[in-house]
């Protein structure tokens, strides 16, 4: 049987091929039909190609904007999980608008995204289950209850891809963002994107905009490559961090261009109680050519949720314009775990309120039940190589009473006023400093004979992973 494709058979679309898709182990034939602009086109850069392929149309997936496909992305999915152990499988998104609500992805699988490809996130709370509580965090960020699932979900997870060229997810977020500062919400906001417990884990080349809430949310999780997106939503929306990789190891995140009302990226590790109880600390991540707009966030927050520990985080060639800060450490008494090894080089950065900001007494619990004597230790931590104009503070370095950051190193800074006098705040702060203008507080003295703080010189494994090129052309049955 051959099914045509008329929704599909628009200005843009330059040529429509059908193929037989044949479902091995159950001997059904299915008609597909494959939606192709130009073949130059049809290639992308994966941490994995597939051998199948299947288009959402396929599933009765209908692209009006305003059809819900929901069941269309679970049968799609379900339906091409089976190919798991037989050289995986992708699911093609084509140009249109594709309303839907949360779906779970699969293994050894790529969700592709075509240029003019949609997927639009669904204001009908029923489209999206509800989940427990993560367990280093022990109740929802916005609610103690449950939590909304997100729009795009998976966990237990192997080879995920997550890609496209360039289409968007569209959260549209406006419902659920007056909804939360109504405060009407008993479960937590749902994120686009999050994959739990999984590894092997590619998102590149779309534009994600307009989240409920975070972004792009991979947890307990490592071997990740995150590339190429274009992350918008409004500077006043609420908690619509970037990408924020929580308990998460071996990650790299290149070439993003982030505008957000909150953190463009934030490095976590759970709440309190709960994060020191998981004990999953996020570690060697690489995050590179950045360009961040988030007027009351920071670039990079590293916290405020770190108690399972933050280390080993490299990240250079960044950003920023009209940031509220550039790479921020956010603590607070009852976090417990810390904050090491953290390299930063390279910041350019224009129209910030602090250049450096750490803050030791960011509050913020879960409940009640934190332990006060449950310090952070925040060492280690290095920045160099730093251009900024037009700031207001350069600095405000604020660590604990009886429990001072320690190790801080700053190199080649030059910082140019706003216009008022510019002083460095410091207080509990232990480093030094070297070629940093205007001169740094006496907790950082400048040491004799110039030097650069650190930056590693080996690679994280993860900067060696080469991404394939695949194409269309070599799927099954084309
Ligand atoms: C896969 O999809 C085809 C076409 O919709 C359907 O006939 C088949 O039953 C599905 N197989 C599974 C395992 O869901
Ligand atoms: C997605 O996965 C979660 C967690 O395993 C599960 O609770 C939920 O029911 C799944 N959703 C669908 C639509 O299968
Ligand atoms: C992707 O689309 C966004 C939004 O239209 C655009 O700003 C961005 O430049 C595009 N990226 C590429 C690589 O074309
Ligand atoms: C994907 O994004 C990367 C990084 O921005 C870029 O180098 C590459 O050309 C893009 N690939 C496609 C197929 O758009
Ligand atoms: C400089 O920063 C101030 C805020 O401190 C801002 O109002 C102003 O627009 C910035 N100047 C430029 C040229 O962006
Ligand atoms: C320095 O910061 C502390 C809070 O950390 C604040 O109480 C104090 O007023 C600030 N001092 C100056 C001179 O701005």
């Amino acid at each position: 049987m051959m099914k045509s494709c008329p929704k599909l058979r628009n200005s843009y679309v330059v040529g429509v091929i059908f193929a037989v898709l044949l479902f091995g182990s159950l001997g059904v034939k299915v008609a597909e039909c494959r939606v192709v602009r130009r073949l130059q086109d049809l290639e992308y850069p994966a941490i994995n190609c597939r051998k199948h392929s299947a288009v959402l149309t396929d599933f009765g997936g209908v692209g009006d904007g305003k059809t819900s496909n929901t069941k269309a992305f679970q049968s799609a999915i379900s339906n091409l999980s089976h190919y798991a152990n037989d050289g995986g499988a992708m699911l093609v998104v084509p140009p249109g608008k594709w309303l839907t609500g949360s779906f779970n992805l699969t293994s050894h699988f790529t969700l592709f995204l075509q240029k003019d490809a949609v997927i639009l996130g669904s204001q009908v709370e029923s489209g999206w289950p509800s989940l427990p509580v993560l367990p280093s965090y022990g109740r929802g960020r916005d609610a103690p209850a449950g939590r909304f699932s997100s729009l795009i979900f998976g966990t237990h997870l192997t080879d995920v891809v997550i890609t496209g060229h360039n289409g968007t997810i569209d959260g549209q977020g406006s419902y659920w963002w007056d909804k939360f500062h109504k405060g009407q919400f008993k479960l937590t906001r749902p994120y686009m994107i999050e994959i739990m417990y999984s590894s092997q884990i590619q998102i590149s080349n779309l534009t994600l905009v307009n989240s409920p809430s975070w972004f792009v949310h991979p947890i307990y999780s490592s071997d990740i490559i995150i590339q190429g997106l274009t992350i918008l939503a409004p500077v006043d929306s609420p908690n619509t961090d970037g990408i924020d990789p929580d308990s998460c190891s071996n990650t790299r995140i290149e070439d993003c261009y982030i505008v957000s009302g909150d953190d463009c990226i934030a490095v976590k590790s759970g709440w309190d109680e709960y994060g020191i109880k998981v004990g999953m600390p996020s570690q060697h991540i690489i995050i590179r050519r950045l360009t961040c707009i988030s007027p009351d966030s920071a670039m990079i927050a590293l916290g405020s949720e770190m108690s399972g520990g933050i280390q080993d985080i490299r990240a250079e060639d960044l950003t920023a314009i009209n940031t509220q800060s550039a790479v921020r450490i956010k603590t607070a008494v009852g976090r417990g775990a810390y904050v090491k090894n953290i390299f930063v080089k390279g910041m350019n950065l224009f129209t910030m309120k602090y250049v450096f900001w750490m803050t030791g007494s960011y509050g913020s619990h879960p409940d009640t039940g934190f332990d006060p004597k449950a310090l952070p230790t925040i060492t280690g931590i290095n920045y160099r190589d730093v251009i900024a104009k037009n700031v207001t503070y350069p600095a405000k370095l604020e660590g604990i009473a009886n429990d001072p950051f320690t190790g801080i190193c700053i190199s080649n800074a030059n910082i140019e006023k706003v216009g008022k006098k510019l002083a460095w705040n410091c207080t509990d702060v232990h480093g030094v400093t070297s070629n940093v203008s205007p001169e740094p507080c006496a907790l950082l003295q400048e040491k004799p004979g110039k030097f650069d703080c650190p930056f590693p010189s080996d690679k994280l494994p993860i900067e060696s992973v080469q991404l394939k090129t695949c194409s269309f052309k070599s799927l099954s049955l084309f």
